[in-house]
């Protein structure tokens, strides 16, 4: 049974086995992603909407074009879900075939095919956390504008350009552009503006917002990195970029308490909600949560992230949680154990003891196996 559950798509990842995405999230039938965001209050009139190019991409079109270098950590296969590797698991080059891991990776080609101003759109993937949260697939919505060289501008080296007064313009419209998106999405909302750094912007931040009694990160964004700009034979234009999660978004607008809600075909959820209006969501009894731990003595170089995306193989979205509970060091063998509680949980329906003592079977097993760990 647990062997039917198993998705994988046709294409190999090379070093790392078939892709452990859930069933709901291969690429195919990602056109109608549960998400009721109105996106037409994000778009405007200037910007050309693009939101239908192939979340598989060359390593050449995430990376290398944006200035991300080959031994960064987003890079690896434990972050990235690779499609091909030629090089091998060690070895990252601008020649891999991966899933999109933001939609950053068709800033270049869509400036280098003359777009001025767009929003793009579309599925992301990346090996992450498991937590009411993270799925590993979302959305994000890039938006681009290039200024007229006229009035920011034109070729110059990378110190002359930041210090500026181009680059100040357009940071500052970026800010005021977003943070009227912000008021028009939540209304009047208390945001911050946090220093970051990415590589392909220069400078970098991240807006977040006040929330539920907490700041949330809602967007990262920055003035196009000269060196992009260069790579796309577009030395003599500047401009901004920002990065908005969707999913995230739509949470807090809706009040939508777990992502994996989304990908539900549940009319209790689905029903709730029309496009173009905001409406919070109205929870309804859950399914019962099963809980279940696992400890083991972890080898070296034990990522983390490869266990959770054992759990996301094994058991799909029935995992709602992977929380790392309990870690001790002992002085005497000099090895360190790990505890997990996994939290299995289906939005759709209740899950049988057996079948989560079977997941739970399988997990173990495939973390022996697989991960080389001792069980405890
Ligand atoms: N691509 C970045 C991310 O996914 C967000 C971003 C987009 C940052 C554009 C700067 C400019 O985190």
């Amino acid at each position: 049974m647990a062997s039917s559950r198993r998705r994988s798509r046709p294409t190999s990842t090379g070093a790392r086995g078939p892709l452990a995405l859930p069933r709901r999230a291969r690429p195919e039938p990602l056109t109608t992603p549960r998400l009721p965001l109105d996106r037409r209050s994000l778009e405007s009139a200037d910007f050309a909407i693009v939101d239908s190019l192939d979340p598989v991409v060359k390593a050449q079109q995430c990376f290398d074009d944006l200035l991300i270098p080959a031994d960064h950590p987003g890079r690896l296969p434990s972050d990235t879900y690779y499609i091909s590797r030629p090089g091998g698991k060690e070895e990252s080059s601008a020649a891999d075939t991966l899933l999109r891991t933001h939609t950053s990776a068709h800033q270049s080609t869509l400036m280098r095919e003359g777009n001025e101003a767009f929003l793009c759109t579309g599925d992301v993937y990346r090996r992450d956390e498991i937590d009411a949260s993270h799925f590993p697939v979302f959305h994000q919505m890039e938006g681009v504008k290039l200024f007229d060289p006229a009035v920011v501008g034109g070729a110059m080296t990378r110190e002359e350009w930041l210090a500026s007064e181009g680059c100040q313009l357009i940071a500052a419209d970026l800010k005021k552009t977003l943070e009227g998106m912000c008021d028009e999405l939540f209304g009047p909302v208390e945001k911050r503006w946090i220093d970051e750094y990415f590589p392909f912007t220069e400078p970098s931040f991240e807006l977040e917002i006040f929330y539920n009694g907490d700041w949330m990160e809602v967007l990262g964004c920055g003035v196009i990195h000269s060196g992009v700009l260069e790579n796309a034979g577009l030395q003599e234009r500047h401009g901004w970029a920002f990065g908005l999660g969707l999913e995230r978004l739509a949470m807090v607008l809706f009040a939508i308490p777990d992502i994996r809600l989304f990908w539900t075909d549940d009319k209790r959820f689905t029903k709730q909600f029309t496009a173009g209006q905001y409406d919070t969501f109205k929870p309804y009894s859950k399914y019962p949560p099963c809980k279940k731990d696992i400890a083991f003595w972890i080898p070296d170089g034990f990522e983390p992230n490869d266990f959770y995306e054992l759990g996301r193989g094994v058991a799909g979205e029935l995992v709602e949680t992977v929380a790392l509970i309990d870690e001790f060091t002992n002085p005497k063998k000099g090895k360190t154990s790990h505890c997990y509680r996994v939290t299995y949980r289906s939005m759709d329906r209740s899950l049988t003891d057996e079948e989560i003592n079977a997941l739970q079977n399988e997990l173990r097993s495939k973390t022996e196996s697989e991960l080389g760990v001792e069980l405890r």
